[in-house]
């Protein structure tokens, strides 16, 4: 067998995001202006509809889908945002899965807000293995203090958001909206807190753009379940705009969409209350500051890749679902447990496939990585659980106490899932993958 080099989460990016690209350079326009507002508006309806071809510069549609999404440069300026709407900050806490990237935690930080991990299930969920958090630990930890709790959907997986609205229901009776008095520029937090009057249920969607669930006994697509929910469009994305992420929210009874779309805007663009396009009208010079606030806009050369990439979306969560369907057919011969997308009521994303490689230590699992690389498939980890982290460690959080995620962790190996595979390397792949990992495994799987 001739060796192939596998890499891990290679861009998918054709002729048309380069034209679109080439096409805003020459336009005259390359930050914040057109592309980035279409780019919004058509979020807006996939993530209503899952539809990619809402024609959304038809006036009804401009009307319905304006105003709902606020594209930006990341998910983490997204997440911070969406904590700065709700008005987290200092002496309030939020509930943060111990399983995840550090931004679903640093943003809470950078609010000035205490972050509360909560351990994961045992292996997970119990039918898609994805890690998610332990129900009952979390309903534990919510006190008069907890002002959110962040679901992950990781790998493109919805968490079970039927249980955190149950809990978070239950647990009204604790909850204390914000007291505005002591800072002018709260005033719409407060009233946000006021109208939800419960701890707030915010996602990272980073991975999950596009994934659905049966909630209420409604589908609904991830950034129309929880309250606030934030995307990440970074290139190892299933989406991407090299860099970038975007903002969104559920209806508030009593609050305009264009209010909480024009806060994102001000905290996005240093607080300036008019805009580099409005701005750039003849004679329209001036602006006014009216909070001392952040700098994290989209600009249109990366809203073009995404216009682009949005139009091949479907496409691409296909390949992705061709794919998965091998890897669950090789896991499933071997003994390896593996997430699982595609369950009842759960349509995922398809963004990473983690497999966790049956009674192996974390050395072996290292080992194993290096077996795989020595045969040119590069894998992964997700994750080394954040209380593992010399940021975490160092404000008290111990991994003792979250047995479950470092259980998780220990034997976790995340397969390349990407739609640059072919065919050939997907097949590649799985030889090898079956080759290595026979060597490790109990006498019984191994044959
Ligand atoms: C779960 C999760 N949340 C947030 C982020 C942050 O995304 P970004 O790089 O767009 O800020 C990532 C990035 O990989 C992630 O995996």
């Amino acid at each position: 067998m001739e060796k192939r080099y596998i890499q891990f989460s290679p861009p998918d990016i054709s002729d048309a995001e380069i034209e679109e690209v080439a096409a805003t350079l020459k336009s005259g326009w390359i930050t914040t202006g057109p592309r980035t507002k279409l780019l919004e508006r058509r979020l807006a309806a996939f993530i209503e509809s899952g539809r990619v071809d809402i024609d959304c510069d038809r006036e009804d549609a401009y009307k319905k889908y304006s105003n709902r999404v606020v594209c930006l440069n990341s998910a983490t300026a997204a997440e911070e945002l969406n904590f700065r709407l709700l008005g987290v900050r200092e002496g309030d806490e939020v509930i943060v899965p111990a399983y995840t990237y550090t931004s679903t935690a640093s943003a809470v930080v950078h609010c000035g807000a205490k972050v509360v991990f909560v351990d994961i299930c045992k292996d997970g969920d119990t039918f898609s293995h994805m890690p998610q958090m332990d129900y009952a630990k979390l309903e534990a930890v919510i006190t008069e203090k907890t002002k959110a709790i962040v679901a992950v959907d990781l790998g493109g997986i919805v968490c079970d958001y039927d249980k955190i609205y149950e809990i978070v229901n239950r647990k009204r009776d604790l909850f204390k909206p914000m007291d505005k008095h002591d800072n002018p520029y709260d005033d719409l937090s407060s009233r946000i807190q006021a109208a939800i009057g419960r701890v707030a249920v915010v996602a990272d969607s980073a991975h999950s753009l596009g994934a659905s669930r049966v909630v209420g006994g409604v589908r609904r697509y991830c950034g129309d379940i929880a309250d606030f929910t934030s995307f990440s469009f970074h290139a190892v994305k299933n989406f991407t705009t090299a860099e970038g992420g975007a903002s969104t929210w559920r209806d508030i009874e009593g609050i305009n969409n264009e209010e909480i779309y024009h806060q994102y805007q001000l905290y996005s663009l240093h607080g300036q209350n008019v805009d580099a396009m409005a701005k750039s009208r003849i004679g329209s010079w001036e602006y006014d500051i009216v909070g001392p606030w952040y700098k994290c806009n989209m600009t249109d050369i990366m809203a073009a890749i995404g216009l682009r990439q949005l139009d091949r979306y479907p496409m691409l969560l296909k390949r992705r679902r061709d794919i998965i369907e091998k890897y669950d057919a090789m896991c499933d011969e071997l003994g390896v447990m593996h997430m699982c997308h595609y369950t009842d009521g759960v349509e995922s994303s398809g963004h990473l496939y983690l497999t966790r490689i049956p009674s192996v230590s974390d050395e072996v699992r290292r080992e194993i990585i290096v077996g795989l690389a020595d045969m040119g498939v590069n894998t992964n980890v997700h994750y080394k659980p954040l209380p593992m982290m010399t940021a975490y460690k160092s404000i008290g959080w111990d991994i003792k106490d979250f047995p479950q995620a470092y259980d998780y962790y220990a034997n976790l190996i995340t397969l390349p899932l990407h739609t640059k595979l072919t065919d050939d390397d997907v097949d590649y792949i799985i030889t090898v993958f079956k080759e290595v990992v026979s060597r490790y495994l109990p006498e019984r799987t191994a044959q």
